[in-house]
């Protein structure tokens, strides 16, 4: 079997209905074209997610939410349960997103909620951990994210349950990555130490690199030894720097 690697589009809070031809266009050029080498998955806004299961139905694209409550249902006015994207038929689900660590204050303990909300809903978190430049700067970026790793993992949970993405905050957004060599050394961190948390085969456990991938640097940072994929925002909007991003697999 070919290795896939696995390419997530985080559109955030973008997209109306009158945009969703942007999807079906892409659906329409990964028929045309198919890659043996990528799993894809779109992340919509949870208002678009029935129209997106209208589109990717009967194709290899899968969906998933942006995040999620911690519990199944009750008075949780505005908020969506893990069991309710699964119930339209998602499959994923981030978590812990810098934009919700800062702007809505959600820690480690949080974040192991939710994705102990998903894995119980039947929906692979996407566990979001990064640095900011500060932290970087100050030589504590392998530290900090070990550290949100250990504390965002729910007890328990199995190597084929989840996946993480490395996502640096400084390089959301900006059209900055980290050198190669600093991806390679952050993602052997996190593979060194999930396999000592997860001594049953951790070596599954995908590991996205987030934070303005784009067409053009998409080929180098996915040939990063333990890059498993992708995680992309900006570019996952349009159907051509996405296709071409997931076409940087060869
Ligand atoms: P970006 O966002 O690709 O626009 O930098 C990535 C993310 O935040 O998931």
């Amino acid at each position: 079997m070919t290795a896939q690697k696995l390419i997530v589009g985080n559109w955030k809070m973008n997209g109306l209905q009158e945009q969703m031809h942007e999807l079906a266009d892409l659906v329409r050029r990964m028929a045309a074209a198919p890659n043996p080498f990528a799993k894809v998955v779109v992340c919509p806004p949870a208002t678009l997610q029935i129209a997106t299961r209208e589109i990717v139905s009967g194709t290899t694209i899968e969906f998933g939410g942006q995040d999620c409550h911690a519990a199944a249902f009750g008075a949780h006015t505005g908020d969506i349960s893990a069991e309710m994207f699964a119930n339209l038929g998602a499959s994923y689900m981030i978590v812990g997103h810098s934009e919700r660590r800062t702007h809505h204050g959600e820690t480690s303990e949080i974040v192991q909620e939710k994705a102990a909300a998903a894995i119980r809903a039947g929906l692979l978190p996407i566990i979001c951990v990064g640095e900011t430049e500060d932290i970087r700067d100050a030589g504590l970026a392998v530290t900090v994210v070990i550290d949100q790793i250990l504390g965002s993992i729910p007890q328990g949970a199995k190597a084929n349950e989840f996946c993480i993405a490395y996502e640096p905050v400084w390089a959301i957004g900006t059209g900055r990555t980290p050198s190669i060599e600093d991806v390679a050394a952050m993602h052997d961190a996190v593979r060194n130490t999930l396999s000592t948390l997860l001594p049953d085969g951790n070596a599954t456990v995908p590991l996205l690199y987030g934070g303005s991938v784009n067409p053009s640097n998409a080929a180098a940072l996915l040939s990063v030894s333990n890059v498993d994929g992708a995680l992309v925002g900006g570019a996952s909007l349009k159907a051509d720097s996405f296709f071409a991003i997931i076409n940087a697999l060869q």
